[in-house]
C-alpha cells in the first residue's frame, strides 16, 4: 500500500496538467501590457538619432577595430552579432578582462538607464565610455578625432551629417593622445578634475590643451556617439511566439498554440505564483529600474555599489542629457534626471535586463555567473546566501520550483526570442563608407 501511494503522490507533482492554464481576468489585464513590443522611444538628446546618414555612420564605426588604442578591438567584438549582440563570456574581455559582463545591445534603444549601475542616460553617451576605458578599447577622444581626419571616407560621411571636421593637424593644439583623468569618486563631493593627480601623459597633455580646444574635441567626441546611438537604434527584434499567443488571448482564443503547453504553463507561473512580473513586466519585461536581488559574492572577491556609484557618475558626467553636448537640455527631455535618488536600500542594486531575446544572451547577471537560464531559476527558488552590500529586496522569497515547473519557466523564457535583426545591421559594412552629398 505504501510504496503505491509514494507513487501516486509522486505522479501529483510530476505529471503537469494536460489542459492549458486559465488565464483570469485579472492576468489578461497584467498580460496586455506585456504586449505588442513597443515603438521605439525618442532620443530627444541626439539631433540625429533616426538619421539614416548617421545610422550608417555609427555602423561602420560599431566594427572599426582603429577606434582602439592596440587597433584590435571594437564595440563589436563584445556586441558580437553572432553571440546575440553580447560576447558570450563570463566577464567581458576587451584589452583586459572586466568586472562586468557585457549585456546584449538587442533593444537597447529601449532602455531607460545604459549600464547595469545605470551610469549613463542616453545611448549616444554611453557608447564614448568604452571607447576610453582602459580595459575595454584603451582610446582617447583625440586619437578618435586624428582617426576619423585621417580616414577619408569616415571624414566625408561625418562631415555630410556634422558639418566641417575641424582641422586637428596642428598637434600643438591637438596633442595624438589625450583624454581627461578619471573623475575621482568621492560620495557627496564635486570632484575638481583639475585636482586629479594622474602621471598618464595622455591626462597631462589633455590638461595643457586650452578649454576651447578641449571642447572642439569633445564636441566630435559627443558626435561620434550620436552616430554610434543611430546605428543602434536599429539593432532590434521583433514579435516574438509570446505576441501571438497574447493576441490571439485577447480575441479570447485560449486554444492559441503560438505558445507550447509548457510554455504556456511557463507563463502562467510567472505572472502568478513565482510574481516575477514584480519587476519584469511592461513590453520589455523589465521596470527599467534597478534591484538587489540578494547576488552572494565569495569572501575576498570585488564587488562594488551597484546603482548610487551609477547615479554619481551620471550626475558628473559631461555628456549627460543637461551637459554642454546634449541637443535637448530642457528639463521636459530630461525629466528623469531629476528623480535620481539612493539611499541605504538602493546599495547593490543592479539594472533589472529586459527578458525579451534572453535565450540568446547567456551568460546571465551582472557578472555572468549563471550560464543558463536554469541555473537563473535555481537562484529565485533558492535565494542562497545574501549580497555582500545592501540588502536583497524584502519582497523576494524562495519560490522552491519542482523540476517541472522550473521547465516551464525555462521554456517559456526561450519563447521570448524575437524575429532577428536585418542582415544588413548584422555583418560590417560591405563596402568603405562613401559619402552620400
Ligand atoms: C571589452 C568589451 C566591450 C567593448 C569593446 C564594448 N563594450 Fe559595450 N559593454 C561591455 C560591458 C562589459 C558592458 C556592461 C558594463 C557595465 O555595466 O559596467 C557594456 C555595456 C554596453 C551597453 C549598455 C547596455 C545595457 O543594457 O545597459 C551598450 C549600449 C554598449 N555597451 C554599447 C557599446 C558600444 C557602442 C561600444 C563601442 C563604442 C561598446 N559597447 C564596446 C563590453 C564592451
Ligand atoms: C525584485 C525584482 C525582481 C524579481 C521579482 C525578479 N527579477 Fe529577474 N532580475 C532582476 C534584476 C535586478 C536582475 C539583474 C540582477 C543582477 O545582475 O545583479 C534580474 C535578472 C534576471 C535574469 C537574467 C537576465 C540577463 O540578461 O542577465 C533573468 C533570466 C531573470 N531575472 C528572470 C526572472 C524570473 C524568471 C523571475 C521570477 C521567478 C524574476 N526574474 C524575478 C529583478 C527581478
Amino acid at each position: 500500500m505504501l510504496p503505491l501511494l509514494l507513487f501516486a503522490l509522486q505522479a501529483e507533482v510530476t505529471t503537469p496538467p494536460a489542459r492549458p492554464p486559465h488565464f483570469t481576468s485579472d492576468d489578461l489585464r497584467l498580460l496586455a501590457t506585456f504586449s505588442p513590443p513597443p515603438d521605439l522611444p525618442d532620443s530627444p538628446t541626439n539631433a540625429v538619432a533616426n538619421s539614416p546618414l548617421a545610422a550608417e555612420l555609427g555602423h561602420a564605426l560599431f566594427f572599426d577595430t582603429g577606434l582602439s588604442a592596440n587597433g584590435r578591438v571594437s564595440c563589436a567584438t563584445c556586441h558580437d552579432p553572432k553571440k546575440g549582440w553580447g560576447d558570450g563570456r563570463t566577464l567581458s574581455q576587451g584589452l583586459s578582462i572586466l568586472e562586468k559582463n557585457a549585456p546584449t545591445i538587442l533593444g537597447a534603444g529601449h532602455n531607460r538607464w545604459h549600464f547595469w549601475d545605470g551610469r549613463a542616460d542616453s545611448l549616444w553617451s554611453q557608447a564614448l565610455q568604452p571607447i576610453e576605458h582602459p580595459d575595454e578599447m584603451g582610446g582617447n577622444r583625440l586619437a578618435v578625432a586624428h582617426h576619423l581626419q585621417a580616414d577619408e571616407a569616415l571624414r566625408s560621411h561625418y562631415e555630410a551629417i556634422f558639418g566641417l571636421l575641424p582641422d586637428f593637424t596642428d598637434r600643438t593644439h591637438y596633442p595624438e593622445n589625450a583624454l581627461p583623468p578619471p573623475v575621482n569618486l568621492v560620495f557627496g563631493f564635486l570632484p575638481d578634475e583639475t585636482q586629479t593627480e594622474s602621471s598618464d601623459p595622455r591626462h597631462i597633455a589633455w590638461k595643457k590643451m586650452t578649454s576651447a580646444d578641449q571642447l572642439i574635441v569633445n564636441t566630435v567626441f559627443a558626435n561620434v556617439g550620436k552616430a554610434l546611438e543611430a546605428f543602434e537604434r536599429n539593432i532590434q527584434t521583433g514579435e516574438a511566439r509570446l505576441d501571438q499567443f497574447l493576441t490571439d488571448l485577447q480575441e479570447g482564443n485560449e486554444k492559441s498554440l503560438a505558445l507550447s503547453l509548457p510554455e504556456q504553463r511557463g507563463l502562467a507561473l510567472f505572472v502568478g505564483r513565482a510574481a516575477c512580473n514584480l519587476c519584469h513586466f511592461g513590453p520589455r519585461l523589465t521596470d527599467r529600474e534597478f534591484h538587489n536581488i540578494g547576488l552572494g559574492v565569495e569572501e575576498g572577491k570585488n564587488f562594488d555599489d551597484g546603482r548610487p556609484a551609477g547615479i554619481e557618475i551620471l550626475r558628473l558626467d559631461p555628456f549627460n542629457g543637461r551637459g554642454l553636448f546634449s541637443d535637448s537640455t530642457q528639463w521636459k527631455d530630461n525629466i528623469k534626471l531629476r528623480y535620481l535618488f539612493y539611499d541605504y536600500h538602493t546599495y547593490g542594486a543592479y539594472k533589472t535586463p529586459s527578458l525579451r531575446d534572453v535565450g540568446r544572451t547567456a551568460p546571465y547577471m551582472h557578472d555572468g555567473r549563471f550560464a543558463t537560464l536554469e541555473e537563473v531559476l535555481d537562484h529565485y527558488s533558492e535565494l542562497p546566501g545574501g549580497p555582500p552590500i545592501g540588502h536583497r529586496e524584502e519582497t523576494m522569497i524562495p519560490l522552491r520550483f519542482n523540476a517541472q515547473e522550473k521547465a516551464d519557466l525555462a521554456a517559456f523564457l526561450r519563447s521570448l526570442n524575437g524575429t532577428p535583426v536585418p542582415k544588413r545591421w548584422r555583418t560590417p559594412p560591405a563596402e568603405k563608407l562613401r559619402t552620400k552629398r
